[in-house]
Parts: C-alpha cells; sequence; structure tokens
C-alpha cells in the first residue's frame, strides 16, 4: 500500500515537473517584467488538474497529502516562484474549510478550490497586527442572522482576484484571541472593497491586496465553527501551510543552483571553467548541501503533518525557517557565481534572488518561527 502511494506521489510529481519545464518556465520572466497575474498559469492549472493535487478525493481533490503538495510546488517553484504561489495559498485558503468546516461547508466550497472555479485566499494579517495576529481590529458584530464586517486585511496573497476569502475577525475584542472567529466571504461582497498593492521586490506576478470591509454582510452560515474559534483556526493552518512556503523555498533555491551550476561548468576564466576552483566548488557544495538539509525537514514536517503527528508545529515551523534561509543564501550565492551576468534580468537568478526574499516574511516571519519553536521546546 505504501509503496503504491509513493509511486502514485512520483508519478504526480513527474507530470507537475513535465507542465513546468514545459509550459510554465518559459512564461516566468514576463510574469516578472509585467508583474501581471498569470491567468492563463491558472487556467493550466484547472485544466491539468493540479490545484486539486491539494485537496483530500472526498471533496473532489487528487490527494490532500502534505508530502505530494510540497513535491509539486518545489518542481514549479524550480521555474517560477509565483505560479507556485498559486498552489501554496490555493490550499492555505482551503485549510480552514478542510480544519473548522461543517461537513456541509466542505462539501460546498472544497469541490470548488479543487477545480480551481474560485480562487482562495486566506486573510489575517492587518495593518496593524502582522506578527501579532491576535492583535487584530477587523470586527464582526451580529446583526441579525448574519454578522457585520468592519476593518482593514493587509498584504493578502489573492485578495484582489479571489472568489472566496477566509476572513478572520474578532466577534469579542475583550477575550482577544479567544474571540476571533472566521468567515468565508464573497470576493465581490457589497461593502468590500480591493485595493491592490504594486511594486513587490519580488513573486511579482502574485496578486496582493488591501481589504477594506465597511458593513460588508456575512450570513451566520459562512462562520467557520463556533464564534472564539477563529485563532485556533488560523494557527492549525499555518502549520499545514507553512511547509509549503518551504517547499516554495526549496524550488526557488533549487533552480538557483541548477541554473549556477550549469553556468559553472560552461564559464571559461584563467583557461578553465570555474567549476574547476576549489573556490566555485565549495560554494557549489554548500548551496546543495544546504538545500538538500532543509528538504528532509520539509519533507519530515509534510510527513508530521500527513499523520498526525503531534510535533507538527515546531516541525513546519523549522522546515519554513530552514527551507527560506536556505534559498536566500542560495539565491545569492547563485547571483555571486554569475558575477555580472547575475546581476541583470537577462539572466534569472537575480529574479530567484529577489524572489527568495518574501519566504523569510510571509506566512509567519522567520523571527516568529523562532518564538514557535523555542515555546515548543520549552513546553
Ligand atoms: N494550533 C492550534 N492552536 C494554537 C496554535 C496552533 N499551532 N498555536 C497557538 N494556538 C492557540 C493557543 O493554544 C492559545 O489557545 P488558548 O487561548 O486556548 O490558550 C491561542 O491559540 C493563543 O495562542 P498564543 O497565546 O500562543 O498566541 P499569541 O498571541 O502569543 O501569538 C503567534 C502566537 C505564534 C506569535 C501568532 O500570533 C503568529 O503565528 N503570528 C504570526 C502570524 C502569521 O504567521 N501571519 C501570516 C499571515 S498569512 C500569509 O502570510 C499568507 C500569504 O500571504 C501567503
Amino acid at each position: 500500500m505504501a509503496v503504491e502511494v509513493d509511486v502514485d506521489r512520483q508519478a504526480i510529481q513527474a507530470s507537475v515537473r513535465e507542465l513546468a519545464q514545459g509550459r510554465i518556465a518559459a512564461r516566468a520572466a514576463e510574469i516578472d517584467r509585467t508583474g501581471e497575474y498569470p491567468w492563463d498559469i491558472v487556467q493550466l492549472f484547472r485544466d491539468q488538474d493540479v490545484f486539486a493535487i491539494a485537496f483530500p478525493p472526498e471533496y473532489g481533490g487528487l490527494s490532500g497529502s502534505a508530502l505530494t503538495l510540497s513535491l509539486v510546488v518545489e518542481e514549479v517553484a524550480k521555474v517560477c516562484a509565483t505560479s507556485a504561489l498559486l498552489l501554496a495559498v490555493q490550499a492555505l485558503g482551503g485549510y480552514p474549510i478542510l480544519i473548522g468546516g461543517s461537513e456541509q461547508q466542505k462539501r460546498t466550497y472544497l469541490p470548488e478550490l479543487a477545480a480551481g472555479r474560485k480562487i482562495a485566499a486566506y486573510a489575517l494579517t492587518e495593518p496593524d497586527a502582522g506578527s501579532d495576529a491576535g492583535a487584530m481590529r477587523t470586527r464582526a458584530r451580529r446583526d441579525g442572522d448574519g454578522y457585520l464586517l468592519d476593518g482593514t486585511k493587509m498584504w493578502i496573497t489573492n485578495g484582489g482576484v479571489a472568489d472566496l476569502i477566509v476572513v478572520f475577525a474578532s466577534t469579542d475584542p475583550e477575550a482577544r484571541t479567544r474571540g476571533v472567529s472566521a468567515f468565508l466571504v464573497d470576493g465581490d461582497s457589497p461593502g468590500l472593497e480591493r485595493r491592490e498593492i504594486h511594486g513587490k521586490l519580488g513573486i511579482r506576478g502574485s496578486n496582493t491586496a488591501e481589504l477594506v470591509f465597511d458593513h460588508c454582510r456575512v450570513p451566520a452560515e459562512r462562520r467557520l465553527g463556533a464564534e472564539g474559534d477563529g485563532f485556533k483556526i488560523a494557527m492549525a493552518v499555518l502549520d499545514r501551510s507553512r511547509p509549503q512556503i518551504g517547499s516554495q523555498a526549496l524550488g526557488i533555491g533549487a533552480g538557483a543552483l541548477e541554473y549556477a551550476l550549469a553556468y559553472a561548468k560552461q564559464r571559461h576564466q584563467f583557461g578553465h571553467a570555474i567549476a574547476e576552483f576549489q573556490g566555485i566548488q565549495f560554494m557549489l557544495a554548500d548551496m546543495g548541501s544546504q538545500l538538500e538539509a532543509a528538504r528532509c525537514l520539509t519533507h519530515e514536517a509534510c510527513r508530521a503533518i500527513d499523520s498526525g503527528d503531534p510535533r507538527t508545529t515546531e516541525l513546519a515551523a523549522m522546515a519554513k525557517l530552514m527551507a527560506s534561509d536556505a534559498a536566500m543564501r542560495v539565491t545569492t550565492d547563485a547571483v555571486q557565481i554569475l558575477g555580472g551576468y547575475g546581476y541583470v534580468n537577462e539572466f534569472p537568478v537575480e529574479r530567484m534572488m529577489r524572489d527568495a526574499k518574501i519566504t523569510q516574511i510571509y506566512e509567519g516571519t522567520n523571527q516568529i518561527q523562532r518564538l514557535v519553536i523555542a515555546k515548543r521546546l520549552l513546553g
């Protein structure tokens, strides 16, 4: 049985690799240059059932395994970090429903996300509540058979394009994190204004928005779980999704290493390929080792998610921390190996270096990951 599952996983990975190399790689530089949301890649993922990989078969998906999704996100990120983020965020927006939703909510919304008919977003962060997510000020006030949402969410990936947004809002501010509730909000709801944010350093084709709620009505049946369950749902979701950011980081780093290896073999200086010099060899060896170590940890975190291991929280934080730091170092070294050629956008490694940076910031900064890890280690 385990062998069969591995075979399926490898088959899924191989077919996504083919798609990434054959259809996405050629688009990556243009997506970065124009900063336009890649609807063609969204359509490709719909047509090829790639969004479905994140979701279990009982809800219209193909797998639901964190490890399988990790392999797929890495394959896509090797060629285009923005395209890989489409997959990771579709999962991020679906996990609150999987974790906190009723059977009815799961059956209604998850097949839509698995098919890519609806694009998802996860709205936790606010202008003044980033690392301190519990300090959120967005309010959900009971109003008849629903709630009225008021407040502002910030840096929301997919925020401007999402059909379905999971919004975390306080139903009881006195209770702080115990007063947070989660709601499923339609992207085109009256009372919701979406302001796209431009000028990002990397992942330029991804959509990032500020969401302003002004008496935005949400029916009560759109609440996930009970009032006050929202913060725990948000944290449990991040436990599942942080390793996918780790996977994105691994892919970015692996793409940069692959390019640097090929370059070092063909670039000649002092009468030799630069790959023959120990100074370059040691850099390449460190790059490969850092990525492999981070990959082992990321896969371990995914296995923990898939098996319900109680160490999931710390492993997920460790995976995101190590993989994103590795990606930043590896991409910076790839630029160094290419020298002047690494510094211009005719070659992909400068884009990879810019794309790597966000993996140290979103889904909790790496300083927050260290807090989470230390708290768990200290019990
Ligand atoms: N699973 C379930 N419950 C959890 C949990 C977890 N992993 N972690 C904490 N909780 C529970 C706690 O048990 C506690 O419950 P009780 O009230 O019953 O005791 C409650 O949640 C509050 O926990 P804390 O006291 O630890 O909360 P805190 O206010 O100290 O904050 C924090 C903890 C880890 C710093 C948290 O605020 C955090 O993770 N901050 C970072 C936020 C973040 O990652 N944002 C990313 C946004 S998403 C994004 O970036 C997406 C994108 O664009 C791609």
